[in-house]
Order: C-alpha cells, then sequence, then structure tokens
C-alpha cells in the first residue's frame, strides 16, 4: 500500500462526523436493523453464542477444551471474532471459512493489539501523550488503522485510556499519563485517527480497560483498585466518556476488581455507567480471560457464575476464555439468561460488524499486503515528526551553567556514543508494536554516524551494556571513548519489552542494572554528558542529576529514532515535548500526580528540604526525608529557545453558575495570555491553562489542566493565546454526584507547566 502525501491529506482532512455508525440517517440504521433482525431470526442459539466468542489465532480447541478444533470452530459460526493473525492472506484465509463456509456467511471482527502502530511504529503511547498535539496523534492512529485494514485487521485494540497516576506501574507506557482532561482530547483525536471521520469506519477502535485499571495498589499491574465514585467520574471515566462521544465502536473490559467487584463483571461501570448513561450500544469485549478471572477474584467459584455475571453486567465478548461457549446456551436453556438478552448482545457485535462494512467486503487486498512491503516515505515522515515532537528536554545546563544541547559542529568533533540503546532496533519499538519490524528501524548509531560523515565528526561508539532486564556494564572503553571525546552521549534506559508494559510494575525507579555506575565512571572523564534516555516508567536520577549536562526524555521513538534524535541533538529540531506523567525524585513518592487533593495541613511555604525543626514544619502533610515536589512536573520540558508569559486577563470578573448551566455560551470566562519567544530560536510552546476552585461542596484538585494549545513562535515573536472556560469544562461530579458548575472561586493559571506561573481569579455567583 502506498500513500502519497495528497491522499494522506485528504483522508485526514475529512469533515468530523461524531455520530457513531449506529446513529447514522435513520433510513441507513433502519435497514441495519431489519437486516440484524432478519439474521437473528435465522440465527440458532448456538450460532448466536458464537457472535459473543472472542478467540486468540492459535488459541488450543479440541479434545479435552469441550470445544470444536479450530477452523471448524469457525465454520461452524462459534466464532464472532478472531485475534492475532498475521497478514492479509492469512486474515483472508480465515475470514473465506467464516464467510463462506459458515451457515449464515457471518464475518469475523478480526482484532489485533495496534498500539502505537501497525507497520509503521510510532512512538509509544506515553511518547505520544508527550506530543500535546492532538492532529499528530490523529495522523499516526490513521496511517495504523489504513496499514491494520489492509492487512485485513477491522478491530484494534487501542486506544488505552486508563488514567496511571504510579510511575511502578508497567503499563503506564501505554497511558496517556496522568491527567483526564488532556487524556480525553487525546483519546478524541485517537477515535477519529482510527475509526475516520466519514459515515463508514476504517475499523473498529477499542477503548481500555475499562475501568481504572490504571490505579493498581502499589502500581502492581493487575492488582485491586479502590476509587470512590465522585473521582472515577471526575478522573478515571473522563477519557472513556471523550471516547464514547466521538463514537468508539468497541470497549474493553478490565482485569482489576474495582471497589471489590471485578472490572469485568461490574454492573455499576459497565451496566449503570456505560449502557444506562452513556447509552452505548457497541462491543464491550472482556480482556484475555478476564471473565474467567472473577472466580480468582471470588465472585465466583465455576465457570457458569462467572460467565453469568460478566454476560450479566455488560460483557458482550469472551475473550478467550472459553466459559461464554461452554456455558451461554445453557444458561439460556435454565432460564437464568432471556434469549433477548442474548439477542442483544449479538445485535451491538451485528451493528459494528455492519457499520464496518464487513458484509460487503469482507476480504483484504492480498495483492498490497503492508505487512511484507516497506515503509512509505509518507508514513514514516509522520512518524518522524511524532518521534521529534514526544521527546522532552528535561536539563540543558552543564557544570559552566552554558547548555550544551543543540550540539555545535562548529566545536564538537569526537562524540562518545555510548550505552545499550545506541543501536538497538528493537529497543526503539518499545513494549508492543504490532507488526512492527526491527528492520524498519533507523537506530540513533546509524543517524548519527550518517549525519557525522557529513560534518566531518568522528563517532567512537562503545555499547558498555547488555541489553537486559538488569543491564551489565563495563565502563573501561567507554571512559576510554569519553575521555578522547568533545561531548559524550549516553543512551540509557530500561529494556522495552521486558521491563515496560504489561505485567512489568518495578519497585524502584533507578536506572536498572550496572547504568548507574557507568553514568558515574564516565563522568570522571571530565567531559560534558548528554543522556538520552528510553524509558517507559518515569524513572528518577537522585544524584546522577548533577553529573549530566542535559537529559533528553525520547521514551522509545519507534522506526525512525535515529534521524529524529539526531536532528534534535543538533539542533534542527527543537524539543517540544511536555511531560504528561510526573517524573518523581524518589520511588517512595509515588503514586505522584500534580491534580491531586489538598489537605487540611498542607506543606505550602515550607521548606521542606529541612528536617522539621518545630510545630509549624512538622505538623504538615510531608515527608521527613524528601520534598513533596516531584524532580519534573507534569506539563514541564525545556526547549533551545525561551518563553515568556504575559499576566492573563480575564473578560469577565464574575460569571453565573445558573447561566453556565443552563448552557448559555455568554456566560464562559475568556482568558487571554501573551507568549513571547524570548530566546534566538524557533520554538513550539505548549501554552498550558489552570485551574483551582474553592468554595465548592466537594474539594477540588490543587491544580487542574482545563485547556491546552501547542503553538510554533519565531524568534521575538508574540502571540495572544485565548482560553474559554464554559460549562464543560467548569462542571464537575459534585456531592449530590450531579456534573454542574457550583458558585465558587476559581484561580487561573496560564503557564507552562503545571508547577509555575501566578494565578488569576474569578468568581462564580449563584
Ligand atoms: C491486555 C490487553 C490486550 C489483550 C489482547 C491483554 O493481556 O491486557 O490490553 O488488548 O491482552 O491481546
Amino acid at each position: 500500500m502506498k500513500f502519497s502525501a495528497a491522499i494522506l491529506l485528504a483522508v485526514l482532512s475529512f469533515p468530523v462526523s461524531v455520530l457513531p455508525a449506529w446513529a447514522q440517517p435513520a433510513t441507513t440504521s433502519q435497514e441495519v436493523e431489519s437486516r440484524i433482525n432478519t439474521l437473528l431470526k435465522q440465527m440458532t442459539l448456538e450460532e448466536k453464542v458464537g457472535q459473543l466468542n472472542t478467540y486468540s489465532a492459535g488459541t488450543a480447541t479440541g479434545p479435552g477444551t469441550g470445544l470444536l478444533p479450530f477452523p471448524e470452530m469457525v465454520s461452524a459460526g462459534h466464532v464472532g471474532a478472531l485475534f492475532n493473525l498475521v497478514g492479509a492472506r492469512e486474515a483472508n484465509a480465515m475470514q473465506r471459512i467464516a464467510v463462506e463456509r459458515s451457515r449464515l456467511h457471518i464475518p469475523m471482527l478480526l482484532g489485533l493489539d495496534v498500539i502505537h502502530g501497525y507497520r509503521t511504529t510510532f512512538p509509544v503511547p506515553l511518547g505520544m501523550s508527550a506530543t500535546w498535539d492532538t492532529q499528530l496523534i490523529e495522523s499516526a492512529a490513521r496511517i495504523a488503522a489504513r496499514e491494520s485494514r489492509a492487512d485485513g485487521i477491522n478491530w484494534v485494540y487501542s486506544p488505552m485510556l486508563d488514567i496511571a497516576r504510579d510511575g511502578r506501574w508497567g503499563r503506564i507506557v501505554e497511558s496517556e499519563g496522568e491527567d483526564p482532561y488532556l487524556a480525553a482530547a487525546i483519546a478524541r483525536a485517537y477515535v477519529r485517527g482510527y475509526q475516520g471521520t466519514g459515515s463508514k469506519p476504517l475499523l473498529a477502535g477499542c477503548a481500555k480497560h475499562f475501568v481504572g485499571y490504571g490505579a493498581a495498589e502499589g502500581g502492581r499491574d493487575y492488582n485491586t483498585t479502590e476509587i470512590s465514585e465522585h473521582t472515577l467520574r471526575e478522573v478515571y471515566l473522563r477519557p472513556f466518556r471523550a471516547a464514547e462521544q466521538e463514537g468508539i465502536l468497541s470497549f474493553m473490559a478490565a482485569f482489576n476488581s474495582l471497589n471489590g467487584v471485578p472490572a469485568s463483571a461490574n454492573p455499576f461501570t459497565l451496566g449503570q455507567v456505560l449502557r444506562k448513561e452513556w447509552g452505548f450500544k457497541g462491543v464491550v469485549v472482556g480482556d484475555w480471560e478476564s471473565v474467567k478471572e472473577v472466580m480468582e477474584h471470588g465472585i465466583a467459584i465455576d465457570g457458569k457464575t462467572a460467565a453469568l455475571k460478566a454476560f450479566k453486567a455488560g460483557v458482550t465478548s469472551d475473550m478467550q476464555d472459553n466459559l461464554y461457549e461452554l456455558h451461554l446456551a445453557e444458561l439460556v436453556r435454565s432460564g437464568s439468561i432471556s434469549e433477548a438478552e442474548i439477542d442483544n448482545a449479538v445485535r451491538d457485535v451485528l451493528r459494528v460488524k455492519f457499520a464496518l462494512g464487513l458484509f460487503d467486503t469482507p476480504y483484504a487486498d492480498e495483492a498490497h499486503p503492508v505487512f511484507s512491503g516497506p515503509i512509505p516515505e509518507d508514513a514514516r515522515a509522520v512518524a518522524r515528526q511524532a518521534a521529534g515532537s514526544s521527546f522532552v528536554l528535561l536539563k540543558n545546563e552543564g557544570k559552566n551553567g552554558h547548555a550544551v544541547l543543540p550540539l555545535d559542529t562548529k566545536t564538537v568533533h569526537t562524540i562518545a556514543l555510548i550505552g545499550p540503546f545506541a543501536d538497538d532496533r528493537d529497543a526503539m519499538l518499545g513494549s508492543w508494536s504490532g507488526q512492527g519490524k526491527a528492520t524498519d528501524v533507523v537506530t540513533l548509531r546509524s543517524a548519527l554516524e550518517e549525519y557525522a560523515r557529513g560534518h566531518n565528526i568522528s563517532v567512537n561508539y562503545v555499547q558498555a551494556c547488555t541489553m537486559t532486564i538488569v543491564p551489565n556494564c563495563d565502563p573501561q572503553k567507554a571512559v576510554e571513548a569519553a575521555r578522547s571525546a568533545d561531548v559524550v552521549v549516553l543512551a540509557l534506559g530500561e529494556h522495552a519489552s521486558e521491563r515496560t508494559g504489561e505485567a512489568a510494575s518495578v519497585a524502584s525507579l533507578d536506572l536498572p542494572g550496572g547504568q548507574k555506575d557507568l553514568v558515574r565512571e564516565v563522568e570522571n572523564a571530565g567531559k560534558p554528558s548528554v543522556m538520552l534516555l528510553f524509558n517507559g516508567h518515569p524513572l528518577t536520577f537522585g544524584e546522577l542529576e548533577p553529573k549530566l549536562s542535559a537529559i533528553l526524555e525520547a521514551w522509545y521513538p519507534g522506526v525512525e529514532a535515529g534521524p529524529a534524535l539526531v536532528r534534535t541533538l543538533f539542533g534542527d529540531a527543537n524539543p517540544s515535548g511536555r511531560l504528561t506523567v510526573s517524573f518523581p525524585r524518589t520511588v517512595g513518592q509515588e503514586p505522584l500526580y500534580y491534580n491531586h487533593l489538598s489537605t487540611g495541613r498542607p506543606a505550602d511555604g515550607v521548606d521542606l528540604s529541612k528536617p522539621p525543626y518545630d510545630s509549624d514544619s512538622k505538623y504538615v502533610s510531608r515527608y521527613l526525608d524528601e520534598t513533596n515536589a516531584p524532580a519534573y512536573p507534569f506539563g514541564y520540558g525545556l526547549s533551545y529557545t525561551t518563553f515568556e508569559y504575559s499576566a492573563p486577563q480575564l473578560s469577565t470578573a464574575s460569571t453565573s453558575a445558573a447561566l453556565l448551566n443552563g448552557g448559555k455560551p455568554d456566560a464562559a470566562v475568556r482568558i487571554t495570555a501573551t507568549v513571547r519567544n524570548s530566546g534566538n530560536v524557533a520554538g513550539a510552546e505548549v501554552v498550558q491553562l489552570y485551574i483551582r476552585r474553592r468554595g465548592t461542596s466537594v474539594t477540588m484538585p490543587v491544580r487542574e489542566l482545563k485547556g491546552f494549545k501547542k503553538i510554533t513562535l519565531a524568534p521575538g515573536e508574540s502571540k495572544n493565546v485565548t482560553f474559554t472556560l464554559g460549562r464543560d469544562e467548569l462542571a464537575f461530579w459534585n456531592i449530590d454526584m450531579k456534573e454542574i458548575v457550583e458558585p465558587e472561586e476559581v484561580s487561573v493559571w496560564v503557564s507552562h507547566d503545571s508547577a509555575s506561573g501566578t494565578p488569576v481569579k474569578f468568581e462564580i455567583k449563584q
């Protein structure tokens, strides 16, 4: 498949349709409903249950499992969805069995974990979120969708919308970070990108993991979650709600138990919120064996009850654990589930299949397989831009007080390139990379060597450490290379697939293995050192930080890692990524997030760097041995230029809750600030708007993001940036669990990050 720039542009500039498929013009949806009813009348109970099964290709079936052998499962109409097939030929072969050999010719949903790209691998989701660029995220998702669909995939298990506030959690790398407002904006971008914006979705997205999975206690994957209804609605549900409003076609129920009830059998979140309040009518798939796991959680002691509870709560499709296949028909016969309930679930599945046009076009074009062809340059260009925009410059100040980046080709003649991530293709793909191929990756070493050849620079590369979960490092050659270099570039981090992602939670956030010692040894060479970090957890640097002249957070940048890094290192691109998770000083601060509530004894104004000498500094909410502040806050990121902010101007000093609640646009408050590029090079700034409300019926966060704009400024250029705070931004879930605007006092910051700026205030009267 080949994208020309023109096609790509045309695809991306399609008008946005926020209507889900079933809300399309009545004639069409009536037609679909009547086709669904016709089908339902012809289906046996077993065939109906078959539509509610999702299997991974390669699943063991046959004798001993209670199931038919595999291809027969499909031809008997017992598989509604299949995932993990590779390439158009394999997808078509299976789809043909469903469409041509099953009695009713119903096509299957063909799924895959397309997490940050299908073939063209973009930065990991946490990196993508750090771009704060929803248009770019949409473009990347659109490319992933087109590639997936071309290879027969019509259902992607993305976006992951779990708010993640604990750096120990391995899956923080798959998340959009700690903030619900930003995650909601990103959720919408993914849905538009994956599903398209026309009336016929390109494929079905899947909002996962519903819900609360990211709040695992202690950051340990799969662990219990306890979230009050207020926080659930105010924080964890918001990005899912945004995806639903944007028309996402499916949800995935999560592994965790939420307030004592497993998310995959949770009548409140699945039944009350998703189905009743939001009116969602698509597929809810369980996570891998999550229906079976409700037995481990302890709310069922046999598979039949597990299936019953999950189904009744609202899981339409059972992923991988056979429990629907084995028990649903029997549960109908015994009267525990009505056939009408089964019909409704089947309707949800068939509706998605009709929406995707699978009945008309079930097959992929095998003549143009994406899996085996080269990545087109247009897609690479988006991957390069995404990688470049995701980098977050955390530090840029050498021991002499000067910035070491960007590197100056006039003074840098020899570079020591050190570390296991400098030339490892697999690592650049990140933790979970669809059908990404390591051979597509351009590494930092190869891109840097190519650049160096053209600029008369020599590069001495030393791997120094093993690429393992706990890297073993031998600093000797690295130190030698550092001694004879003008600058040291260290490429360090965490093993991508084994130390980040699912089941990769950690109790220490330090740079793993011998890498810390490597930094210490290399420092002895006395040369400026730039650390490029490839990681999925927010790491702690501690006493390493002062030894480094610059730290660039690179996440796992994808196929264009090398070119994007080299452009940034030499100043052809200016870092514009901003953190979407707080980076702690020490793991003991976790969970750590900027938008926490106040306490009755806040530590504001207390010098936390000293032990408490008196009761004023002791009896506040603090640690005795560490400050409360993160090492790098949410929203933070440096640039090669500097930006100045004017004091924000408010359009009014007061407004009315009644008018805002009545949806009157005039009641909205506008805030304008002037942002000026006060440095010498062009750069992009993410202008962020935060609020704090007081006088409300429930306590609200000390700061909350409610707007952001990414703008580009030439040196000396100024722009006015205006935000609007209306009902959408100001309503919250109050003490009566109603989402309304209350009379309150609102402080507003327009600032560079969540820890800077000076607030102005307005009042919301009755
Ligand atoms: C993960 C999901 C994923 C599913 C299917 C599970 O282990 O939690 O995110 O979509 O597997 O591969």
